[in-house]
């Protein structure tokens, strides 16, 4: 005879086990396989449909040079270009990013040495601190100079008001993006 204990015992393991297992199978199921094209190199990876961008990036792909802030589209340290336009990651599901040209900080490098134009002027001219708000600037301020190489004082503003930084006061950032610009207008002119 099952005494009444043992049956409350054989229940709750009995749910537990239900339960868990129900979450794996939902976990496994809703994993699709997806191609994304970072920076010229495809890279395939099983996720989750609901897995944002960035989270494949960094987990997925080990790039980690963009990183994670709010999570929310407020703080743009996320802030990767998508078809050469600046986007949070965090708000963009990898899904979506199939079929499209992503482009990450460890992309914009010349080489895996060289550093670009901007990245070298943020180091020049002090604008990184503790520098986890630095990927994202980069990008933005590389979405500006695509298509934009002489920006006036407010254009840079305007083009990094997406991103937060707790550290530099700005105004270093704004004069490494000026600096920036200069340069690529003079290797523009040099050639
Ligand atoms: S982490 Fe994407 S905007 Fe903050
Ligand atoms: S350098 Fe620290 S948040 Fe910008």
């Amino acid at each position: 005879m099952i005494s009444v204990s043992e049956k409350f015992y054989f229940y709750y393991f009995y749910h537990v086990f239900k339960h868990y297992f129900s979450i794996q199978q939902i976990g496994i199921m809703s994993k699709v396989k997806v191609t994304l094209k970072v920076n010229g190199d495809l890279y395939e990876a099983a996720v989750n449909q609901s897995k944002t961008l960035v989270e494949v990036l960094r987990e997925d792909l080990q790039l980690v040079g963009t990183k994670i802030g709010c999570q929310t589209g407020d703080c743009g340290a996320c802030t990767i270009l998508l078809n050469g336009k600046s986007v949070c990651s965090c708000l963009t599901l990898a899904i979506e990013a199939q079929n499209k040209e992503i482009t990450t900080i460890e992309g914009i490098a010349k080489s895996g040495e060289e550093l670009h134009i901007i990245q070298e002027a943020f180091v020049n001219e002090g604008a990184i601190q503790c520098g986890y708000c630095t990927p994202g600037m980069v990008m933005s301020a590389k979405h500006l100079l695509d298509k934009n190489t002489t920006p006036t004082e407010l254009e840079i503003r305007q083009a990094l008001s997406g991103n937060l930084c707790r550290c530099t006061g700005y105004a270093r950032i704004v004069k490494a993006v000026q600096v920036a610009s200069e340069k690529i207008n003079q290797s523009v002119t040099e050639k």
